[in-house]
């Protein structure tokens, strides 16, 4: 017997079918809900709210658990490469050698972009934010490429426009960054992994070689792992509602950026460090800076941390914490931000404000810190966290295809004016 949700109604009760998922979460399909009571639901911000079912990412927020196509986040930040995990979001299996091989090479093959793109970024002023140039970059993408455009191309278009988009996307977030500079590109090189060559695309000059340090490449591998996806975030809900109306993936892509760099989202990895460093630069004084974050009329919040589903840790945030420390001690790098965080963590959680709310430190607490130890500068953070979520948006933007889901087109209630009738300029 199927469980059922009872809704009741101006006196009339409606039954609708409940759901149970793998991991036994429950969800009332309130599909024919309109159709058979005339009402809707409402739910600012889908707090309570499902879009979909997936079978791409688990976590619970109470337990702290995070998983990529039922593999623990540990264990693949801890064991596998960025690619093999971008496969594994995407195609739903890790792959074995063979199917790793290929999808490296064809990634590798496929890593410069146009040489007319390069007037694009040399028509940006030097302060562009290079979020404003990854988004236009991004959609820009699909002109070069219109069969892309086409809702009915085949599955080999497909996964080679998503391929392009893995192997592109560190290639002109790196241009971005050497044009801010105002340094020549530099040109991926196919002997290089893709940390390494996203690296040496960002510090190699012409007058010296780079080495990308084994560390760093390292810890980089680990922080796109950690980043690669987390169900129906915001950015991702937008590249799944953009796909939907049929737009292309570059465009999807793109809106999933623009929606990353919002300080509330994917941005806050920059606020975190802009506020580390205003709270040194004021004296370190914690308890006046935690007393503004928990003042209603205080606009500051503490950045980095709380989080819409983790109401207990965020696993990443626990990794790359752990990461801090062992990255900058074999760089050798003594940021004295890493003790203000650490001092701001355990001043917050001694709190009954911010444990009574579950409020802990999300992925973007602790990431500036270690990008900084790896001289990624802090206005390319959000890039960093949209590089290793790009594989997560592709996953997410397949399933939703690939499940032939309608177009997303929420309701509303109506608060406005009742019916009036057009009243002449002269008499208003
Ligand atoms: C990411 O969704 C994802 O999965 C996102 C992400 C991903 O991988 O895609 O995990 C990446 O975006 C992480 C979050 C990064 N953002 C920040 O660090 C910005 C600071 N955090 C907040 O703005 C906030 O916690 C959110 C946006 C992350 C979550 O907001 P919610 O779920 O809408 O919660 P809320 O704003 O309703 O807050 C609940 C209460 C409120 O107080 P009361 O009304 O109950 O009195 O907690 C308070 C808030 O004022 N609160 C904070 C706070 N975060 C929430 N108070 C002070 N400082 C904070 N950081």
């Amino acid at each position: 017997m199927s469980e059922t949700a009872k809704i009741e109604i101006d006196g009339k009760s409606y039954e609708f079918p409940v759901i149970t998922g793998s991991e036994n979460e429950k969800a009332i399909d309130i599909k024919t809900l309109r159709a058979t009571s005339g009402c809707i639901t409402i739910d600012p911000g889908f707090k309570n709210t499902g879009s979909t079912t997936s079978a791409i990412t688990f976590l619970d927020g109470e337990k702290g658990i995070l998983r990529y196509r039922g593999y623990p986040i540990e264990q693949l930040a801890e064991k596998a490469s960025f690619l093999e995990v971008a496969y594994l979001l995407i195609y739903g299996e890790l792959p074995n050698k063979s199917e790793l091989d290929s999808f490296q090479e064809s990634i590798t093959k496929h890593t410069l972009v146009h040489e007319d793109m390069k007037q694009f970024f040399e028509a940006y002023p030097a302060k562009a934010h290079p979020m404003g140039v990854l988004a236009s970059m991004i959609c820009s993408l699909s002109t070069f490429y219109p069969e892309s455009q086409d809702p009915n191309r085949p599955k080999a278009a497909i996964d080679l426009t998503m391929h392009r988009l893995i192997a592109k996307l560190p290639t002109l977030a790196a241009m971005s960054y050497k044009n801010a500079m105002r340094h020549p590109f530099v040109y991926p090189k196919n002997d290089l992994g893709y940390c390494e060559n996203f690296l040496n695309m960002m510090f190699a000059m012409p007058t010296e070689d780079y080495t990308p340090d084994p560390v760093v490449s390292e810890a980089l591998n680990t922080l796109l792992i950690l980043h690669a996806d987390h169900e129906q975030n915001c950015s991702a809900s937008t590249v799944r509602i953009v796909g939907s109306s049929q737009a292309n993936l570059y465009a999807s892509i793109s809106a999933g950026v623009s929606a990353l760099w919002g300080p509330l989202h994917g941005g806050a990895n920059q606020a975190v460090i802009e506020m580390l460093d205003k709270i040194q630069n004021d004296g370190g004084d914690l308890d006046k800076w935690i007393a503004k974050a928990k003042d209603k009329d205080d606009p500051f919040r503490l950045m980095g941390f709380g989080h819409r589903v983790y109401k207990n840790f965020d696993p990443r945030a626990k990794i790359i914490k752990k990461a801090c420390d062992d990255v900058l001690n074999k760089l050798g790098v003594n940021d004295p931000t890493l003790d203000i965080a650490k001092k701001l963590e355990k001043v917050a959680l001694e709190d009954e404000y911010f444990v009574k709310r579950g409020l802990y430190p999300n992925v973007d607490f602790y990431s500036g810190i270690i990008y900084r130890a790896l001289n990624i500068p802090t206005e390319m953070f959000t890039v960093m966290f949209a590089l290793g979520r790009l594989p997560g948006w592709i996953a997410q933007w397949k399933e939703m295809v690939e499940n032939k889901e309608p177009i997303g087109r929420p309701r509303q209630i109506y608060t406005g004016a009742n019916e009036r009738d057009y009243v002449s300029i002269d008499k208003r």
